[in-house]
């Protein structure tokens, strides 16, 4: 109970996990390690295969690690896996949301089941459907539901029980959605977050990790690659980035191995710059003496895009062959 009179909601060490037969298994865990305080939004970002899903079920007790430890809300995951199933929601749990019920009474449903009275759980699900902006929608059967009302509706879902959860996991809980379904989704897991509740998130978005959390752990084939907050992890790469659209594959080759951005197709390479004129000018004057070299130029701030190509595995593919 410790952690969480540290505030601590979400601490892992040292997670292995592997599949198949000991010996000639698949090690998609190694060693991974987070940290979470109560009331932080959290994301762990990485491309396909990473171990993203893998670290959420391993958390919320769907799964066991091979071996590393971790507590969720102060509770062991593996020892004390009735008290953290108390503590916690997944997205995804609810597939039980009954696509012939209207929302209303999929709410009302959960409500009954988790224990509270008839009248309860009718205020419950109409408080609900208001703060997840579904009443108009209440009386329609879930399979009408768009992508975003539905996530709305799961997120809904796993806050019937009372009292509420302090620690939510979703799992891509935006995949598909469109860029106002997602928006809208990010205001409902910010104001979950602003009641105090802690939240770990997956996503292979950068700009959702960028909006959303207030920290990222990158990961990499089941490997911590970075951690730290959106502006940390940016800081990182380097502050800025000057890309040049150059006039021939030659100078294209010839700079490429100083690039931090590759772009063969369009002959385009990003250097890394602080971005101020004098550095700015002078990295085009030492790259193109002559002035023939150099069609355009743009100047970029780091983007997340950056940081995750510089930290995960793609960086070795980094093309120097037009
Ligand atoms: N039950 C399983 N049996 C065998 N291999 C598995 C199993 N579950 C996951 N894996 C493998 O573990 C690795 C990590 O999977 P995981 O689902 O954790 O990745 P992820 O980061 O969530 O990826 P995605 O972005 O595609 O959701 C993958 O290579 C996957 O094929
Ligand atoms: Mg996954």
């Amino acid at each position: 109970m410790n952690d969480v009179a540290n505030d601590v909601m979400i601490e892992a060490h040292g997670l292995t996990k592997s599949y198949g037969k000991p010996g000639s298994g698949v090690r998609v865990l190694d060693g991974v390690g987070l940290r979470v305080a109560r009331g932080g939004i959290h994301a762990l970002l990485g491309p396909n295969g990473a171990g993203k899903t893998t670290t959420v079920r391993i958390l919320a007790t769907l799964t066991t690690a091979d071996s590393g430890t971790a507590r969720v809300a102060g509770y062991d995951v593996v020892a004390d896996r009735r008290r953290v199933r108390r503590a916690i929601s997944l997205t995804g749990q609810f597939a039980a949301v009954d696509e012939t019920l209207t929302g209303e009474e999929n709410l009302r449903m959960m409500a009954r089941l988790s224990g509270l009275t008839r009248t309860r759980a009718r205020a419950r699900a109409e408080e609900l459907l208001a703060r997840f902006d579904l009443a108009d929608a209440a009386r329609r059967q879930a399979r009408t539901y768009s992508g975003g009302m539905r996530r709305r509706l799961d997120l809904a879902a796993g806050l019937v029980g009372s009292p509420e959860p302090g620690v939510f996991f979703l799992d891509e809980p935006t995949t598909g959605l469109d860029p106002r379904s997602r928006r809208q989704l990010w205001q409902v897991v910010r104001d979950l977050a602003g009641r105090g509740a802690t939240v770990l998130l997956t996503t292979q978005y950068l700009e959702e990790a960028d909006q959303l959390a207030d920290r990222i752990t990158v990961l990499d084939k089941g490997v911590r690659a970075a951690e730290g907050t959106p502006e940390e992890l940016k800081s990182r790469v380097s502050g800025h980035r000057l890309d040049l659209v150059l006039s021939s594959r030659e100078t294209y080759l010839r700079l490429a191995g100083r690039a931090v951005h590759h772009s063969p197709e369009t002959l385009t390479l990003g250097l890394p710059t602080d971005g101020t004129a004098a550095h700015v000018r002078a990295l085009l004057d030492e790259t193109d003496p002559h002035r023939t070299d150099v069609d355009r130029f743009s100047l970029h701030s780091a983007t997340l895009d950056d940081v995750f190509l510089a930290l995960t595995t793609e960086k070795t593919e980094a093309p120097t062959h037009v």
